[in-house]
């Protein structure tokens, strides 16, 4: 006889508990635990089971790994570029991919354009259990899709879309998405951790058994209300997430998770009026009509995945008479505009405090790296003076609390990217200098090597 033992688990981030639990010890989420009926398997149920061996089972469970084929020559390539590069190279046949973003950022977008992509070679189905056919296929001729290919299902019960699943066996499907289905027997709400944990636990032995490529969309939310993708990460072979500001054209899709390929890639996007299109140029893609030789704005570099992106920083110093200064920033940690300016202080005597000050990375991208300080430093500099610094300039490097110029990571990337994209001058810290001696540079680079903020100063405002 199977036994049913209920338990508690966090809507927010998983936690599970024996009892209900007014806040979650884990994520600090008040209110939050849903009720979970589990089914234990009672057949062997005392507690040395696993004693009871047999020896005449599972034998074929044992392989020799030379005689498993290589699964990558039969992935399904998308042709969408960044998608298929984030993914390493496209999706593996039988994988289960979970694809994560705000509400309302691209996702069915996303894959409604790359389903009309893979249905030129392969079998596809789209099943949506948000939107209607209607609404979907009026996307896709916004998205100039041709549709006569793309089969559609309108479901959220698990039962109808797995039995669709295992009679139309497609190569690739799409959920959209996992937060919309329920399993009958489970009396919890549709979205509730349990609803989706027991659907995605489903769905994986559906994309195993019959070999099926399936996406999952999972929408993050911040209250936690809906179970986020968060709880079914571990469950799935990639999670992909789309993120961006949605006041914003570019997009970013990138990689947490990924059973087969790195997670360092990422893939950039721009949403336009007929849906989304890769980046072909990210490097340069933010600086597009960017202000030249005006005081307050200067370039540097960024490491996104593997790829460096140029990126444009602005700086608006005005003076005021308030005794608390505004420190406002946008794309970057306005606790480490504060450390930057004190260490400007501290080491060039340049006062901020009668400046209310605000930084401004351009595109609406944000730089999380160190090696951005000096580039900011210089902004605001230049604002304050009302100096210009040359806008064909690339600077790097890390302040230190001493107003040192400390060595940034990956270089030589970020100097060979700079030098395919057209630009020829770097200011990097000296700390660099044996890196960068390894590279091969053209005649006409110029690099100026700089240990100290003071020294950089002097050289950009010369
Ligand atoms: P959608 O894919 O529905 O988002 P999600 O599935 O992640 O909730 O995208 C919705 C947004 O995309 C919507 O605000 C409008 C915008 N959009 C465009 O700008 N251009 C387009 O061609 C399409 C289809 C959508
Ligand atoms: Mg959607």
């Amino acid at each position: 006889m199977a036994k049913n033992k209920t338990i508690y688990i966090c809507e927010g981030c998983g936690y599970e508990s024996s009892g209900w639990l007014g806040k979650c010890p884990s994520c600090g989420t008040w209110n939050s635990f849903v009720e979970t009926v589990i089914q234990k398997k009672s057949a062997k149920s005392n507690s040395r089971a696993w004693l009871d061996l047999d020896v005449t089972s599972d034998q074929e469970a044992v392989v020799n790994l030379a005689t498993i084929e290589n699964a990558d020559q039969k992935r399904l390539c998308s042709n969408i570029e960044e998608m298929d590069r984030v993914l390493g190279g496209g999706f593996v046949r039988g994988s289960l991919v979970l694809l994560g973003g705000d509400p309302g950022i691209g996702k069915s977008t996303l894959l409604l354009q790359t389903l009309a992509n893979l249905t030129a070679q392969y079998s596809t189905l789209y099943v949506s259990g948000e939107e209607s056919p209607t609404q979907i296929k009026m996307r896709a001729d916004r998205l100039q899709i041709d549709t006569k290919q793309i089969q559609m299902l309108t479901a959220t019960d698990f039962t109808s879309i797995a039995q669709a699943l295992q009679k139309h066996k497609p190569d690739f499907a799409v959920i959209d998405s996992i937060q919309s289905i329920y399993v009958e027997e489970i009396s919890a709400a549709p979205g509730s951790v349990s609803q989706v944990r027991e659907a995605t636990g489903g769905l994986l032995r559906l994309a195993k058994a019959l070999n099926i490529t399936i996406v999952l969309v999972g929408h993050v939310t911040k209250e936690g209300g809906i179970a986020g993708p968060r709880v079914l990460e571990h469950m799935v072979d990639a999670v992909l997430y789309f993120e961006g500001e949605k006041s914003n054209q570019y997009r970013i899709l990138r990689a947490v998770k990924n059973r087969f390929g790195t997670t360092n890639e990422v893939g950039m996007f721009e949403m336009t009026q007929s849906g989304l299109k890769s980046v072909d140029n990210p490097g340069t893609a933010m600086l597009e009509g960017r202000p030249l030789n005006v005081p307050g704005t200067t370039i540097t570099s960024t490491l996104e995945g593997t790829r460096s992106i140029l990126l444009e920083i602005q700086a608006l110093l005005n003076p005021t008479d308030f005794a608390q200064p505004i420190r406002n920033t946008q794309g970057i940690d306005r606790l480490r505009l504060n450390m930057l300016l004190a260490i400007l202080h501290k080491s060039c005597g340049i006062a901020t405090a009668p400046y209310d000050a605000y930084v401004n990375v351009t595109g609406g991208m944000k730089i999380i790296e160190t090696s951005a300080d000096l580039a900011i430093v210089a902004a605001v500099v230049s604002s304050m003076q009302d100096k210009p610094i040359n806008s064909d300039l690339i600077i790097l490097g890390e302040l230190g609390l001493t107003g040192e110029v400390r060595m940034v990571t990956a270089i030589e990337r970020r100097i060979l990217e700079g030098l395919r994209l057209g630009w020829n001058k770097f200011v990097v810290p000296a700390a660099c200098k044996r890196s960068i001696k390894n590279i091969s540079l053209p005649d006409e680079c110029e690099i100026f090597y700089v240990s100290l903020l003071k020294e950089a100063l002097d050289l950009l405002f010369s």
